[in-house]
């Protein structure tokens, strides 16, 4: 989390080796984010399918561009059973312009799982939908998460999201960027943060130190 213009995006596009650092270093597991790349996967805030490709179709482009050694029938297998789990069973046949927002995204979803990533990097991937979209979505994605247990970076504006889905929060300053603080949240999902006193006291400590920094954000601009 981060004021806006604090350098998420860039971080994950790093993280991503979408872009190179100009000094430090970024390890994925070890290895430059470039050698990295087939264990990664990436959600955007837009689903960023193909037009011409039906769900299942658009699933199953993101294992065509990379190397395997899978058949065309067990990459189609294997998208079917990741639109089962995003919940578009019916819809596998439907082109993106039929599909609702929150439809597409989970088409990206189905997407990024179906290369198998050790990590997903997600760019605020629900902050286009509606409340209700979005409700649905994060409970889907924990469900997602218990059953692949895959490591996610997820990108949010907003503090209750982060304070339902996340292990770790990390606080980034506005520019110059700091990590200005970690939460470790340990409370077992799914959670119920009016029913939590430690979720609470993150929310309203999380919800001042914002107010802070958008309060700077504005004296910049002004
Ligand atoms: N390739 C680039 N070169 C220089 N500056 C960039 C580049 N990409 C983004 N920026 C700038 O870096 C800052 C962080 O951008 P971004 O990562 O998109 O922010 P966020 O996702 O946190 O809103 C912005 O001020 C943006 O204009
Ligand atoms: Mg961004």
């Amino acid at each position: 989390m981060g004021p806006s213009g604090c350098g998420k995006s860039t971080s994950l596009r790093i993280i991503g080796g979408l872009l190179e650092v100009t000094s430090g270093t970024v390890t994925v597991d070890g290895r430059q984010p470039k050698d990295a790349w087939d264990d990664l996967a990436y959600v955007f805030q837009s689903s960023r399918l193909v037009p011409w490709r039906n769900a299942l179709k658009n699933v199953t482009l993101g294992m065509e561009m990379r190397s395997n050694d899978l058949k065309k029938s067990e990459m189609i297998e294997r998208s079917q059973e990741l639109l089962n789990m995003v919940g578009l069973q019916k819809d596998m046949k439907k082109f993106p312009s039929m599909l609702s927002g929150g439809e597409r995204q989970r088409v990206a979803i189905a997407r990024a799982l179906a290369v198998d990533p050790k990590i997903i990097l997600m760019d605020e991937p629900f902050a286009a939908l509606d409340l209700n979209t979005r409700q649905r979505l994060r409970s889907e994605l924990i469900s997602i998460w218990n059953q692949t247990k895959k490591t996610i970076i997820f990108v949010t504006h907003d503090i209750d999201e982060a304070l339902l889905l996340a292990d770790r929060i990390v606080l980034l300053s506005d520019k110059p960027t700091r990590v200005i603080q970690t939460i470790e949240v340990k409370d077992e999902r799914p959670r119920i943060i009016e029913q939590s006193d430690v979720l609470r006291s993150y929310r309203n400590n999380l919800t001042d130190l914002f107010k802070k920094l958008e309060n700077t954000d504005q004296k910049v601009s002004n």
